[in-house]
């Protein structure tokens, strides 16, 4: 069967996928935290511990991913919406007020997150308007909780 392509029909079938939300966050070269809110997170293999995440070429904060040697990719809990929204939120200092702390590497871990991965750059990938950033573990952590999901764009719970 042919499907007619468009630009909004793969955009809502790719929003069909639910997904949960994290906050990807990089140190700068002057040590200054950046992050924003990525959902394409996604574990890769086992063994070795590879997860990767996709940004947008036209991402503010790419440039200090393309320059890091490590990132971070917090997972957020269900009542973190708010922090979604704003690390989503351009033209605002997105740390401000928030209680971060540098993982082993150096790289913002988000406080009351579900979970963290600390990650060595291991290999970038252009792919289309994204670069896709594959990171080794090398730290993690967990915490009891439950998710925030991202559904047909709206923000969703476990019922
Ligand atoms: C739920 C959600 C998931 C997102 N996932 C991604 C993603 O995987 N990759 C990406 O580049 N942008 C993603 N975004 C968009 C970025 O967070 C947002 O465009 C970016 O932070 C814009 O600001 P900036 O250009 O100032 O960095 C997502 C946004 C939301 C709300």
């Amino acid at each position: 069967m042919v499907i007619p392509q468009s630009f909004d029909t793969f955009r809502r079938a790719c929003s069909l996928f639910a997904t949960g939300v994290t906050v990807a966050t990089v140190r700068a070269i002057d040590g200054t935290p950046h992050g924003l809110t990525v959902n394409s997170f996604t574990s890769v293999s086992l063994d070795p511990p590879l997860i990767l995440i996709c940004i947008d070429h036209d991402a503010s904060v790419i440039s200090c991913f393309l320059e890091s040697s490590h990132f971070a990719v917090n997972v957020l809990g269900q009542e973190q919406r708010e922090l979604s929204m704003r690390f989503a939120t351009r033209g605002m200092d997105r740390f401000d007020g928030i209680a971060w702390t540098p993982g082993v590497s150096g790289a913002p871990l988000i406080p009351e997150a579900l979970a963290h991965f600390e990650c060595r750059k291991t290999n970038t990938i252009e792919a289309g308007d994204h670069t896709i950033f594959i990171g080794q573990v090398e730290e993690m952590g967990v915490r009891e909780g439950r998710p925030l999901l991202f559904f047909a764009s709206s923000y969703a719970a476990l019922k």
